[in-house]
């Protein structure tokens, strides 16, 4: 189920944030992007280093904290001080108690954007502020379970204390991971990217999602979860059975075909999301990766019936995509690079017909 998007006072502005993770910077500011174009809002963010800030009507919280696999946490701006002022004399007693209940427990954190704050001296506030706020509200600390999450961002300029919301969809993603599904294959994308690759080209629930080298099904399962309709194909039977087990053990919204890229059997989707075979780990049997994308690009047109950004596609550097994208006649919107480990980088390319 999709999260709803509530919204506070049609009058007055909130300041919201967003914390991402910084394993792929880059990726998680597309992703907060798409997916807040995806709620209709027009709220424009502002980033610092991995956080994001925006004023809007909308809370977007919930559905951003439900459906974004790189925000690790994300709450309300309670208040803004200026740097030089002091904190906690500054922290008005109104802010703390229409946030914090007495009768309930909370944590206190501090981050920094900037080099302004030193660890020691953070460490001395977060102690400081978890006392004023005892003090002044009634209730404890709990560093283990809080009911309530204040966050304090320190940057350049301002320190932002937060009520912040820890994202629960980061631990999910976790124990879904590949290795974890009913049926694994080494060749299978992980669930966090897979994740990511459906919010940049913006899936909703019951859109149809196609993944035409769909193997053991990593992207469609993520898919799945969002609520799409899912369709899969590829050469391999037995990735395909594999592909059949995860998706059952989902829901039935899926059909999947054993076929061959070079002639697609499908259209009328709405997105395409895929990666093709490199590496040792999935085969194509002799033929050359960069061909099949060939050929996939070739076809998009008649596959799919959005227009906008729809398609993603993640791949090596070495295949140079962008340039055969560009070549075919496909608008080239983003290219993310992303980095898996030392020595690899992949591409993430998001296109239009
Ligand atoms: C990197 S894997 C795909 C992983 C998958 N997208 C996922 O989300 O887990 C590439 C897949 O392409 C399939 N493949 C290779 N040649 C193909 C072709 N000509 N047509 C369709 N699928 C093909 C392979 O069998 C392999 O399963």
């Amino acid at each position: 189920m999709q999260a709803a998007i509530t919204y506070t006072s049609d009058e007055f502005l909130t300041t919201y944030f967003v914390y991402v993770s910084g394993e792929h910077i880059s990726a998680a500011k597309a992703e907060v992007n798409a997916l807040i174009h995806l709620s209709k809002s027009d709220a424009v963010l502002n980033w610092d280093g991995r956080i994001g800030l925006m004023d809007s009507q909308k809370n977007m919280i919930p559905f951003l904290l439900e459906r974004a696999a790189l925000v690790k946490e994300a709450g309300l701006v309670l208040t803004e001080i200026d740097e030089q002022d002091d904190l906690i004399e500054s922290l008005s007693d109104d802010v703390l108690k229409n946030n914090i209940g007495s009768d309930e427990t909370f944590s206190v954190r501090t981050i920094s954007t900037s080099e302004g704050a030193s660890a020691a001296e953070r460490l001395d506030f977060e102690s400081r502020l978890g006392a004023h706020i005892s003090q002044v509200v009634g209730s404890r600390v709990n560093l283990d379970y809080p009911k309530i999450r204040i966050l304090v961002i320190f940057s350049k300029k301002h320190v932002r204390v937060c009520k912040s919301v820890a994202s629960k969809l980061r631990p999910m993603l976790r124990s879904r991971e590949s290795g974890r599904k009913p049926f694994f294959h080494p060749s299978m994308m992980n669930t966090t990217l897979s994740r990511v690759m459906c919010n940049l080209v913006r899936v909703v629930p019951n859109e149809v999602v196609l993944d035409p080298f769909c193997g053991g099904g990593g992207i469609l399962c993520e898919a799945s979860f969002i609520g799409a309709r899912t369709v899969g194909i590829d050469l391999n039977w037995r990735l395909l059975t594999g592909s059949k087990v995860n998706l059952s053990s989902i829901g039935n919204n899926y059909n999947l075909i054993q076929g061959d890229v070079r002639r697609l059997p499908v259209s009328m989707c709405d997105s395409i999301i895929t990666d093709p075979p490199y590496g040792r780990a999935s085969s194509t049997r002799g033929a050359q990766a960069i061909d099949l994308v060939e050929a996939l690009f070739g076809d998009v047109d008649s596959i799919l019936r959005r227009r906008d950004e729809s398609i993603c596609i993640c791949g090596s550097q070495e295949m140079n995509l962008q340039d055969l994208a560009e070549r075919m006649g496909l608008v080239v919107n983003q290219v993310l690079q992303i980095r898996v480990h030392s020595g690899l980088v992949r591409e993430l390319l998001t296109l239009s017909v």
